[in-house]
């Protein structure tokens, strides 16, 4: 995408290629000032103080903040990640001035949905298809990270994910390549503008580089196994999106990819990256991803691994000192050059030259009289936008007989374990996001309703009562408190509450920290207390409304047959309790569409739209034993991608096409009439999907191509037009060219990836 479509992301109808217009290179005088200041410093430095710039390290146990310091002032150490308040990092900035060449660190911090003021965790974020609430999400991350004197975040994270069993696939955008490819985009722009060293900047970092989302088994840390095309095609774009945007790091992944570490690997960190996509960054390895080389299995010991790890092209060590144990006997030995050093550390000072901090070390600091008095003041926080962007990430799933929106008036009972939970409802990473400043769906719905309904409370179970996960979650904070009480008794205390209501509304799911780094799930159900407690309410009688908080797709068929409505909320930040009530009261009518595919079980995982036929496809309207499917569920997804309901309705016309034929210069248009049918206005994502019919290699049966957000008030209708143009037909063939192959295509328009119309054209010569 170009800057310019990025400008009026909304307006802007062109077909995006994934593979984007690099942001333009800095004029040349600044370029020279920069490289004279660098080749400068780099005359003066030791070999010592060469590698104390590629030491990236955090406080921990063994490293106190007192051993840093010290460590600081001897020139051993070029960034810092975790250390987040003003005073803290002056003080560690301090140190500095007591070096010997006095060259400033730069302070990192994971701010992946927002730093004090949470947003909905980055899933959520990809289920609004809405760019500008997007990019208004990471320009507050962005003012209150430099705000706190934070000069990079750890973002965006563009992992493809496919596979709902990985406790990460919540940090990220979803299934589909060029969603999050936009998204990077958006979010990169959003944190840095044109100059990731003004006072309400900070430079991205994009990870997890490459392919962590494809882990087998959605297991963490696990290896990833593709085939090439597939890398190119579908894996490596959003990386590369977020590098035209102009991100500044890297951040190396944890797994192998097809047996070779990424940590040490120079095709992905060498020949990709920094060749053939021109990075000019830093790269910085993942948490003690240096030593992990040994137990891969690729390196004997940390010296050696250290070795492979810089050679393939990472800068920056983090969290495990390989680099400051081992590289300087590594180049008294001859296994290393001085030029790998010097290359690394010119990495490291040029992005700390692009962070400004050459021209001022305090950036983002400025003097301790301008410290906050209160770091978690409430005044700190972006509280109206946070509602905003929230309530644009809620996905209607399910809405029979119009339960939703709920009348403001009568009894509505609300049950359930996540209701009242100010902490989970932050979801993964939430930075420095403070639990007791969030609005629970309970308090949100008193604010929105309480006044005019009578609101009744029962927790009814908690999250899970399996003890073993109780404690996994607990391992290293006391994350989940569970109720003591018996599970009956407090089920039954819930059935008494819900017997006097007119509506019942449970919240349920999972906790924040089921879905996050190390959570990797077998059974993606929710868990049996919350089932058995949903099963309970549902014979009352009373019409069940289910307010689902979790960072991954679930598998949902009894809770589909039983529900008379869903909403899937995800976790959605600071204001998520008012998010959801609004949405739930009808004061904002739903518009989130999925980004990944919610499976029927487990069992089919992972399952996504943009799949390759086989030779033997599935046809549901004509079921026969010898083709692809599995036999005892009934086949495709519960929820497929790009699905979501609104409190309107939406009619959408046959697709028409300027043109049944396209030139590799010329340019087509597809348009379709989308029409408000209901009785409110309400916002729908028309979404365009390509299909190249017959090519070199198996393509997918549909591809995202671009998409539009519109909102229609009730009868209203507009033509949506989509350009297509060759670039858009384009993929990496069987010698990873980016080619188009002339013949016949398919164009499908819909409000998801299922239900669509269809057209088609041919690509000539
Ligand atoms: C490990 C995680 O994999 C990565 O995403 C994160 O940025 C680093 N730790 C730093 O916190």
């Amino acid at each position: 995408m170009n800057k310019r479509c990025l400008l009026g992301i909304l307006v802007c109808l062109a077909v995006s290629p994934v593979y984007a217009e690099p942001v333009p290179p800095a004029p040349q005088h600044q370029v020279k000032e920069k490289t004279a200041f660098i080749d400068h410093l780099l005359k003066q430095m030791t070999l010592d103080e060469k590698i104390g710039q590629l030491n990236l390290v955090t406080v921990g146990p063994e490293y106190p903040k007192e051993a840093i310091m010290a460590d600081i002032r001897a020139g051993k150490v070029g960034g810092m990640f975790n250390t987040v308040t003003k005073p803290d990092i002056r003080r560690m900035q301090d140190q500095v001035q007591h070096s010997r060449l006095k060259i400033p660190l730069f302070y990192a911090y994971d701010v992946v949905h927002g730093q004090r003021t949470i947003f909905p965790i980055s899933l959520g974020l990809a289920a609004s298809w809405d760019m500008d609430a997007v990019a208004l999400s990471g320009r507050i991350s962005a003012i209150e990270t430099a705000a706190d004197g934070l000069n990079m975040t750890f973002s965006p994270m563009v992992d493809i994910t496919r596979d709902a069993r990985w406790g990460r696939v919540s940090e990220g955008f979803g299934e589909d390549t060029y969603l999050t490819s936009r998204l990077a985009d958006v979010l990169v722009n959003a944190y840095q503008g044109d100059d990731p060293s003004a006072p309400d900047r900070i430079m991205a970092n994009v990870k997890h580089y490459a392919t962590y989302g494809a882990a087998e088994g959605g297991r963490d840390y696990n290896t990833v196994d593709m085939s090439l095309p597939k890398m190119f095609q579908d894996y490596l774009p959003p990386y590369k999106a977020a590098i035209d945007a102009g991100a500044g790091g890297v951040m190396v992944s944890l797994n192998a990819v097809n047996a070779m570490p990424a940590t040490s690997n120079s095709w992905l960190l060498s020949d990709i990256l920094r060749k053939q996509w021109n990075f000019k960054g830093v790269t910085v390895s993942d948490h003690g991803a240096i030593g992990g080389l040994v137990k891969h299995g690729v390196a004997e010991n940390n010296r050696q691994a250290a070795a492979m790890a810089l050679k393939a092209g990472v800068d920056m060590d983090m969290a495990d000192n390989m680099y400051g144990l081992y590289l300087k006997g590594l180049l008294k030995d001859g296994l290393i050059s001085q030029r790998d050093i010097d290359r690394a550390v010119r990495d490291v000072l040029d992005v700390k030259w692009d962070m400004g901090l050459f021209a001022d070390a305090y950036r983002h600091l400025g003097p301790a009289s301008t410290d906050p008095a209160d770091t978690n003041a409430e005044s700190r926080l972006h509280r109206k936008e946070a509602r905003e962007v929230a309530r644009t990430a809620m996905v209607l799933l399910k809405n029979q007989a119009q339960t939703l929106p709920l009348a403001k008036s009568g009894t509505i009972a609300v049950i359930g374990p996540l209701a009242k939970s100010q902490r989970d409802i932050m979801g993964s990473w939430s930075a420095a996001g403070v639990s007791a400043q969030t609005v629970t769906v309970w308090q949100g719905m008193q604010n929105v309703a309480g006044d005019k309904a009578t609101l009744l409370y029962a927790r009814g179970a908690n999250v899970t009562d399996d003890q073993a996960i109780v404690d996994y979650l607990n391992s290293y904070d006391k994350a989940v408190v569970n109720d003591p009480r018996p599970a009956q008794e407090m089920i039954d205390e819930a059935v008494r509450v819900a017997k006097k209501a007119d509506v019942v509304v449970a919240v349920v799911g999972e906790s924040q920290g089921m879905a996050h780094e190390a959570s990797s799930r077998s059974d993606i159900t929710i868990p049996e207390s919350q089932r058995d407690l949903l099963k309970a309410l549902k014979a009352t009688g009373k019409p069940l409304v289910l307010v689902l908080m979790n960072g991954r797709p679930l598998a949902l068929p009894w809770e589909n047959d039983n529900a008379d409505a869903i909403l899937e909320t995800w976790f959605s930040g600071t204001e998520g309790g008012n998010a959801v009530a609004d949405v739930l009261f009808g004061d904002y009518n739903p518009s989130g569409k999925l980004p990944m595919t919610f499976p029927r079980a487990v069992g089919q995982v992972p399952l996504y739209y943009n799949v390759l036929n086989t030779g033997r496809p599935f046809n549901p309207n004509k079921p026969d034993k010898y083709t692809s499917r599995y036999f005892d569920i009934t086949n495709g997804p519960l929820y497929p991608f790009g699905y979501g309901l609104s409190y309107t309705r939406f009619s959408v016309s046959d697709i028409t096409l300027s043109s049944a034929s396209l030139t590799p210069k010329g340019n087509i248009t597809a348009s379709v009439t989308v029409k408000n049918t209901g009785d409110r206005a309400g916002a729908t994502v028309v979404q365009l999907y390509l299909q190249d019919v017959t090519a070199s290699l198996a393509r997918p049966v549909k591809e995202l191509k671009n998409f539009k957000k519109i909102m229609l008030q009730p009868g209203e209708q507009q033509v949506v037009t989509f350009p297509i143009d060759e670039t858009a037909l384009r993929f990496f063939n069987n010698q990873l060219n980016w080619v188009s192959e002339p013949g016949r295509f398919n164009v499908f328009i819909g409000l998801d990836s299922q239900d669509v119309k269809k057209q088609s054209f041919l690509l000539t010569e």
